[in-house]
C-alpha cells in the first residue's frame, strides 16, 4: 500500500531555563493510505510534539528541530518554506484539536466556516458550498443539518462541536488527518460515537489518520498499528489485535492494566508505579526503569534499541515480555 507519511529520526528539544527538555527524540513514522495508526503514551511523552512537527506546526524558537526524513505522499516537505506548507494544511493534511470551542471561530457560524472549506479548496460557489456542507454535517450525524449550520460554535455541545470539526476536516478529502486527543474533552457516550464517526469518515473517504491519545482504551476500536510512546521515545510498535494479545514491553502492559475493561469485572484497576520523569531529568538507560518490575543492572545502564521482533513488530526492552524463550514467571 502507498506510503503517505514517511518520518525518519525526529529530534524536538526545547531549551528553557531549567534544562533542556528533550521532547522527542530520534522518532520514527510511518503511515500508509487508509491506514489508522495511533500514537500512545501519558501525558508530556512528546506526542502532540510529534504530530505537530508532522504538519511542521513547532515553531523555532523556542524548539530545535532535527529530522532526517520528512515525507508526505511521496514529496519531501521537510524543507518546504511556510507557504507551501499552508497550501498541505487544510487541503492534503487536515488536523482536529481536542477543544473544538478554540478550534472554532466563535463570530462565525458553522456551517459558514465548513462553507469556507470548500470554496478556498475547491472553488465551489457560496451555494454550492452550502449543499456540500449540509451533506457533510448530515454525514457525521449532526440533527437537523440546514438549521444546525446556521448555528454559532457556542450554541452547539461538545459533542456537535467536535463533529462540526470532523465535516470541515474531512471537506477537502485529506491524505492524511491528524487528530490530537480528538474526544478526550467528551462525555464517555459521546467519546465513542465521535470515534466511531471517525472510523467511518476515515473509512468512507480513504483517508489516512494517526490518532493521538493518551487514553489506550480508544484504539483499540479504530487503529490499525498502535506506537507507544515513552518519556520522547518509542518503546513498542504493533498491529493493534498483537499488541493488545501480546505487550511486549512493560509499559505498554501497564497502560493496559490502567485501562478498566467492561467485560472484566474482576480485573482490579491497577497504575503503573510510580511517575513520568521529569523532562529535564531522565532516568539512565532505559527511561522506564525506574517503574519498571522487571529492571536490571543492564537496564540502568543501557538504553535498550528498538528491536525489530516477527519482521511487524518492534520493542524497546531489553527483556520483552510474551516472547518465546523469555519468561519472567
Ligand atoms: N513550547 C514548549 N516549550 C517548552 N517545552 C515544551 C513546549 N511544548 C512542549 N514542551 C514539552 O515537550 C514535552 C512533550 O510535550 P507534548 O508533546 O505536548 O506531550 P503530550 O502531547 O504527549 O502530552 C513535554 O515535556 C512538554 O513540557
Ligand atoms: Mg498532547
Amino acid at each position: 500500500m502507498k506510503q503517505v507519511l514517511k518520518l525518519r529520526n525526529l529530534k524536538v528539544i526545547f531549551p528553557t531555563n531549567y534544562g533542556i527538555i528533550r521532547a522527542v527524540e530520534s522518532v520514527d513514522l510511518d503511515i500508509h493510505e487508509r491506514e489508522c495508526v495511533a500514537l500512545v503514551g501519558e501525558s508530556g511523552c512528546g506526542k502532540s510534539v510529534t504530530s505537530q512537527s508532522v504538519m511542521r506546526l513547532i515553531d523555532s524558537p523556542p524548539a530545535i528541530t532535527r529530522v532526517d526524513t520528512l515525507e508526505f505522499d511521496g514529496r519531501d516537505i521537510k524543507d518546504y518554506t511556510p507557504k507551501q506548507m499552508q497550501e498541505i494544511r487544510g487541503k492534503e493534511m487536515g488536523m482536529i484539536f481536542q477543544d473544538a470551542l478554540t478550534s472554532l471561530n466563535p463570530v462565525m457560524t458553522c456551517g459558514k466556516q465548513i462553507d469556507e472549506m470548500y470554496i478556498r479548496h475547491q472553488g465551489l460557489s457560496k451555494e454550492e458550498a452550502r449543499e456540500h456542507t449540509v451533506k457533510a454535517l448530515e454525514l457525521v450525524g449532526l440533527p437537523e443539518p440546514r438549521k444546525r449550520a446556521n448555528s454559532f460554535p457556542h450554541e452547539l455541545s461538545g459533542g456537535m462541536r467536535q463533529r462540526v470539526l470532523l465535516a470541515m476536516a474531512f471537506a477537502c478529502l485529506p491524505k492524511l488527518l491528524i487528530a490530537d486527543e480528538p474526544t478526550t474533552a467528551l462525555d464517555v457516550t459521546i467519546q465513542a460515537q465521535v470515534l466511531s464517526m471517525l472510523r467511518n469518515m476515515q473509512r468512507g473517504c480513504g483517508t489516512a489518520l494517526l490518532l493521538v491519545t493518551h487514553d489506550l482504551s480508544v484504539v483499540s476500536a479504530i487503529a490499525d498499528t498502535v506506537y507507544v510512546m515513552y518519556a520522547g521515545k518509542i518503546v513498542e510498535k504493533a498491529p493493534v489485535r498483537e499488541l493488545f494479545a501480546t505487550p511486549h514491553h512493560p509499559y505498554t502492559v501497564g497502560l493496559m492494566s490502567a485501562v478498566p475493561r467492561l467485560s472484566d469485572t474482576e480485573r482490579v484497576f491497577t497504575q503503573i508505579p510510580g511517575t513520568v520523569p521529569h523532562p529535564t531529568q531522565k532516568p539512565s538507560g532505559c527511561y522506564f526503569h525506574p517503574r519498571c518490575q522487571y529492571a536490571t543492572a543492564e537496564c540502568k545502564k543501557e538504553m535498550p534499541p528498538l528491536k525489530t521482533i516477527d519482521s511487524n513488530r518492534e520493542v524497546r526492552c531489553h527483556h520483552p515480555l510474551s516472547i518465546r524463550g523469555v519468561s519472567h514467571a
